[in-house]
Parts: structure tokens; C-alpha cells; sequence
């Protein structure tokens, strides 16, 4: 580059920066973010967790109060919801009268991919001042409530494990790992419904009618046993060891860990280290030899889904598995870098099931890139961690703060001016 095509570069990204920043204000609704003003009006836990590291680039206080509002939403046993509906809005379906979890605030009766953890240990070592200690300090056993209720009700294995009782808790809401244990979900006696999703968006880019009807039925469960998470956990229809959710929480406990030690919490630090210290044997449960990677294994059919998706590359990011699955784990990388002109797709696009601008089965999402290039950084995977950083940088610029994207043209697919690729454009990709 000449030093007018720096100029011109160096332009480009502040106008980007400052793009990204007016997102985050729009979509502030006072104390908690909405991933997308039409799409999602509530509050969404992850999307919040990760959307704190964006506000944290120009808002440090703001980012807090992110987690904070998200926190005020826990319940006395320690979960925290996957939506908070923090106001009334009809744009979205499915709203708080049709989970009826009875708490006030309103919220849904399942939980997401708990990222938090990991999100506030980052804000904290960006700045250390004694008011963001007493911050940690309020929210770490806030924290720890979720991290001990995941290990109460979600590893029935005693594995360190996590089993998701409904596809949206994963986060990755429509992936093909939940194709085979859904379709035992029964959908003959669920009530009429009508989605507002395809209100929004093209149809093509959301999950199908077969999709919804099993993610009804599944929350009619839920509700039918008054979002007893016990009885669900045990006895519920869908119930799957999500390898995403596992990678999240293994790398959210060394987080929460490395928490422990600073503050001198010693009694949490052993209670942590031996979640951790189980998961690290228990995650070859995941691994599927025939495959040689990490994958997603159902619990009431005790299969492993054989697929390969982004999640699977989060072990890098929870830094788990021997030597040598890591290194096939790597060759699977590596062979899906020279497949897809923009890393990471969410399956393999060799792979049948692959749909490139439908939400969780094709398209890139510029979150898990950032968890993905931060564990191959660590592991020592500089080139992949770079190229993956570069595509969405490149994703975002070409096309804007969508959603997700589609991973062969670059496209955008879903919502537009989203919270999260704001967010991950600011604290990683834009620098
Ligand atoms: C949706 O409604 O599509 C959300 O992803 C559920 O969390």
C-alpha cells in the first residue's frame, strides 16, 4: 500500500469504528442491549456477555452494567436465562407468555453458552482500577452460582460436560448436530403458533417450519414441568452434549479460575479446578475416532453426531484433548481454510447439510471466529488465528455488521447492524 492507499485505510476503519459504536448506542435500551432492534427486542445472554467487550472499547461502565442487567435476571438457584424480556414487544415470537416461567423479570426457561466469565476477566485486565474490582468482585459469585448450577443440573455424566435440553440454548440454534436428536421430539399435540422471525427476514436464512414446530414442543415440555430444570435434565426429549456449550464452559471455568487466584477465593479455586480437572478426562466422550474430531453425542441415543462444525474448533479455545486430537482436529481446520474463501463456516461446505446463508448451518459468526482465532493464538496456530481474524474484518467490511455471513460469497445473512459483530469488530477484528 502507497501512503494515500494507507490514508484512505486508515479512514475507512474509523469511519467502521465509528459505525460500530452507534450500533451499540442504538441498540441500548437503557442498562441491556437487543442483538437487533427487530429480530430480537430482549435481552439475549450471550449476545450481552459478548457485547460488554465491545462497550468496554469506549464505555467501560457501560460494559459492566451489560453483565450486571444480565445477572439481575439470575434466578435463586443460580441459572441465568437465555432471554430477559425486560419490556413488552410483539415483534418476537416466542414471548414470555408462551414460556410462563414465572419470574419477574420475565424470562425464558432455558439457558445459553456461558460465556460471561470469560467476558469479564477480559474487561477486567483492560483496566484494573479499583471500582472495576469491586465490579468482579460482586459479580464473581454471581458467576459461580451459574457455573455450580451447570455442574448441579447439566452433567448428569459426571464429566464436566454439558447437556443442552433445547437447541436455542446452544446458541447455535438450527446446526445440523440437532437434526437427528430433535427429530425424536414429539409435535403431535403442540398448540397453533405464529413465527414473527420470517416477518423480519427472508425465510431462507432462518430455520424451517420442522425446526420451529420441535422447538415449541420442546418448550411446552418445559413449561408443562413448571421449568423444573431437574426433572428436564433428566427426563426431558432433547437432551444432547453440545461440544460448543462443553468448550465455553472448560474455558469459562480456567477464566473464572485464574479469577479465583487473584482475588484469593482459594475454596472456589479447588471447587473450579476440579470441574476442570473432570472435564479434561471426560471430553473423549465427544471424540469421535471414525471422524477424529470433537463432536456433539446425544445423550438418550448415545450417538455421537459425526459432524464437524465451527464449535468443534473451539477445543483449541478451551484447551483440551491430547496431542494427537488436537493435531487432527488442525488437519480438519486446515482442510476447511482451503474450502471456504472466508473462515469459519459453521459446517464443513463439503459437507450435505451445508446451506450457505442459513443461519447456523453455513454461514460465519463473527463471535465463534473470535473464540476460535483467540485459541489457535494460544496454542500456537498464529497463521490460523490471523486468517481468521483477517476474513471477518474483510466479512464485516465488504458487507456491513450483519448477523452471520455467507462463507463462499461474503454476504450478509440476518439481522443487520447486530450488536455481537459490532461488538467483536471493535475489541478484535477492526484492529
Ligand atoms: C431465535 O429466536 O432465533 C433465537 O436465536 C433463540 O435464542
Amino acid at each position: 500500500m502507497n501512503e494515500t492507499e494507507k490514508n484512505r485505510d486508515q479512514h475507512a476503519i474509523l469511519e467502521m469504528n465509528k459505525r460500530a459504536r452507534d450500533i451499540l448506542i442504538s441498540n441500548d435500551l437503557g442498562g441491556y442491549s437487543v442483538p437487533n432492534k427487530d429480530v430480537y427486542p430482549f435481552q439475549w445472554n450471550w449476545d450481552s456477555a459478548f457485547v460488554a467487550l465491545g462497550f468496554a472499547e469506549f464505555d467501560i461502565d457501560r460494559a459492566w452494567k451489560e453483565i450486571e442487567t444480565l445477572f439481575d435476571a439470575q434466578w435463586a438457584d443460580g441459572f441465568v436465562p437465555q432471554i430477559i424480556f425486560w419490556q413488552e414487544n410483539d415483534g418476537y415470537f416466542p414471548g414470555p407468555d408462551v414460556w410462563q416461567a414465572g419470574k419477574n423479570p420475565a424470562t425464558s426457561g432455558i439457558t445459553q453458552p456461558p460465556v460471561a466469565a470469560s467476558m469479564v476477566r477480559q474487561i477486567w485486565q483492560k483496566d484494573k482500577s479499583k471500582k472495576n474490582q469491586a465490579i468482579v468482585e460482586r459479580l464473581f459469585p454471581k458467576i459461580m452460582a451459574w457455573h455450580r448450577w451447570f455442574d448441579k443440573y447439566r452433567d448428569p455424566l459426571r464429566k464436566g460436560l454439558v447437556v443442552a435440553t433445547h437447541p436455542w440454548e446452544t446458541g447455535r440454534d438450527n446446526a445440523p448436530e440437532w437434526d437427528q436428536p430433535s427429530a425424536a421430539v414429539d409435535i403431535s399435540a403442540i398448540g397453533p403458533y405464529e413465527r414473527r422471525d420470517t416477518l423480519h427476514l427472508d425465510k431462507k436464512m432462518r430455520p424451517h417450519k420442522q425446526d420451529y414446530d420441535r422447538y415449541v414442543a420442546m418448550i411446552e415440555y418445559g413449561r408443562a414441568q413448571s421449568w423444573d430444570h431437574k426433572i428436564i435434565a433428566n427426563e426431558g426429549p432433547f437432551r444432547t452434549v453440545d461440544v460448543g456449550m462443553t468448550m465455553m464452559l472448560i474455558r469459562a471455568n480456567k477464566d473464572m479460575l485464574a479469577l479465583a487466584e487473584e482475588f484469593g477465593c482459594q475454596k472456589e479455586a479447588v471447587e473450579i479446578k476440579s470441574w476442570i480437572d473432570r472435564a479434561a478426562e471426560g471430553i473423549d466422550y465427544l471424540w469421535n475416532e471414525k471422524i477424529g474430531a470433537f463432536c456433539s453425542r446425544d445423550l438418550i441415543s448415545d450417538r455421537s453426531s459425526g459432524i464437524i462444525s465451527s464449535a468443534t474448533f473451539l477445543c483449541f479455545y478451551a484447551d483440551v484433548g491430547s496431542d494427537d486430537q488436537k493435531s487432527q482436529c488442525i488437519k480438519h481446520l486446515k482442510r476447511i481454510s482451503l474450502a471456504s474463501k472466508f473462515l469459519m463456516p459453521s459446517i464443513s461446505p463439503d459437507n450435505p447439510r451445508f446451506d450457505a446463508m442459513r443461519y447456523w448451518r453455513g454461514p460465519v459468526w463473527a463471535v465463534v471466529n473470535y473464540m476460535i482465532s483467540q485459541g489457535c493464538m494460544e496454542v500456537g496456530l498464529k497463521d490460523l488465528s490471523q486468517r481468521i481474524k483477517i476474513d471477518t474484518a474483510n466479512l464485516i467490511r465488504q458487507s456491513g455488521f450483519y448477523e452471520a455471513f455467507n462463507p463462499q460469497t461474503g454476504e450478509g445473512t440476518g439481522g443487520e447492524d447486530f450488536s455481537w459483530t459490532a461488538a467483536m469488530w471493535l475489541h478484535w477484528a477492526g484492529k
